[in-house]
């Protein structure tokens, strides 16, 4: 049924009129396939894959992994920051066999560009992490797996021939803390890389307004804990949040932040980590000084990741890229690896120049698994490599060991 007079009839085929001669109209072939999603083929780049990565998830997701804390200006500077550093190539070096490849704790990585931990994979793509553990083995790299896995540690772990490292954060209690590192061990992970850089919840405003409150969004964690749980923890949790003995107010609730054990953590934690991992080694994740290089040395930490975790903890932190000299100048013979705002090929080769053993690549393997899934994850991993091969090439450096300090000018 119609319920249009005619009067109005006669009005809209008017307007239809005017609309399909104008010239926008005619464009609009265009516009819509602007709206389409572009094949993995005509991916670029690695920033490509954000704007498709955006269309496919949720806005929630988008925000989370876009986010960073306060003013972002952190999450700005990780990028600016590379423009401090140009090349100085070398011509007429032979560099026909180029070869990425290194060895870290004991495993042959093609090229080393490591997946940083990230939460929550099940956010971008069905398999969550089971999809990125393939892509990495499949290009022949370290994943490291978040503490808040969207899969079972123990299933990421199996789903993928390939040596794994497991990212570690301590909470909320302590035997929660410990059994995380046992479930790792057993089930073949290679490495702890435990994450320092966040004690308090930020304020990322991007998920505030979303109505999201915590750092990790509903849903993330979900693996943190293995069942059946025993124990003291186990027990609080069957028991309920009564059960637990009534702490008094802390000064962080006392100014609005909430309070766990982590706040209590000091440098004699990585002690009793050291002999918690019996033999595996153990990196610190979120350092950003010599100084504190110079601690985790003297504690026996194996390795750091100058990181300010991608720049979603505290805003004014300095871009990672700028710190990473004074940290390597303080690690002596320990591996310094660095992750932050890595995006091209050059990137890396800026930081490797600077001493790093490696760099760890956060959003942008969530962008290409949120885009294609494991395939996404993995073009991107290969873009970089490939890039990478690239710039070292064009600079006369035919292997890892052939970069140094003097590859870079300061601008
Ligand atoms: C992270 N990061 C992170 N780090 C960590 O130790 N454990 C974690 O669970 C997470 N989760 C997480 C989620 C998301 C969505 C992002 C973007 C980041 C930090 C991560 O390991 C790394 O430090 C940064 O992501 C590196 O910066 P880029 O490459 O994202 O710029
Ligand atoms: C984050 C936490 C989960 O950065 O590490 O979102």
């Amino acid at each position: 049924m119609n319920h249009t007079s005619p009067a109005r009839r006669q009005a809209l085929r008017a307007l239809a009129g005017f609309v399909a001669s104008s010239p926008l109209y005619a464009q609009r072939d265009l516009a819509d396939s602007r709206q389409l999603i572009p094949s993995m083929e005509e991916m670029i780049n690695v920033f490509d894959f954000e704007p498709v990565f955006k269309a496919r998830v949720l806005k929630t997701s988008y925000d989370y992994v876009a986010g960073g804390a306060d003013n972002e200006w952190t999450l700005r500077r990780n990028r600016e920051a590379f423009d401090k550093w140009a090349f100085r190539p070398r011509m007429l070096v032979n560099t026909a066999a180029l070869d990425l490849s290194t060895t870290l704790f004991g495993t042959r990585v093609e090229a080393p560009i490591l997946i940083a931990p990230t939460a929550g994979h099940g956010q971008m793509t069905a398999d969550g992490e089971l999809a990125t553990a393939r892509a990495a083995a499949a290009t022949q790299t370290l994943m490291v797996l978040s503490t808040n896995s969207s899969q079972p540690y123990e299933k990421v772990a199996a789903a993928a021939e390939f040596p794994k490292w497991f990212q570690l954060y301590a909470g909320p209690d302590m035997d929660g803390t410990w059994e995380r590192v046992e479930r790792a061990k057993v089930s073949g992970f290679k490495a702890i890389v435990f994450t320092v850089d966040g004690p308090y919840n930020p304020r990322r405003e991007r998920m505030l307004r979303n109505r999201i409150e915590t750092a990790t969004p509903p849903g993330v964690g979900a693996q943190q804990r293995a069942q059946p749980q025993t124990g003291r923890a186990a027990r609080r949790q069957r028991d309920g949040e009564e059960a637990a003995p009534a702490q008094p107010q802390t000064r962080a609730q006392h100014y609005g932040l909430g309070t766990t054990l982590v706040q209590q953590l000091d440098w004699a934690f990585i002690v009793e980590l050291k002999k918690r991992a019996a033999g595996m080694p153990v990196m610190i994740k979120g350092i950003l000084t010599a100084e504190d290089t110079a601690l985790a040395v003297k504690y026996g930490a194996d390795g750091v990741v100058v990181s300010n975790h991608g720049a979603r903890y505290l805003d004014y932190a300095p871009a990672t890229i700028e710190v990473l000299g004074e940290c390597v100048d303080a690690a002596g013979k320990m591996p310094v690896f660095i992750d932050g705002g890595f995006r091209r090929g050059s990137d890396v080769l800026k930081a490797l120049a600077l001493g790093a053993k490696a760099v760890l690549v956060g959003r942008p393997t969530l962008w290409g698994l949120g885009a294609y899934g494991e395939a996404g994850c993995k073009r991107v991993l290969e873009m970089l490599r490939s890039e990478l091969a690239l710039a070292m090439g064009l600079c006369g450096k035919p292997n890892l060991a052939a970069i140094d300090r003097k590859l870079l000018r300061t601008l």
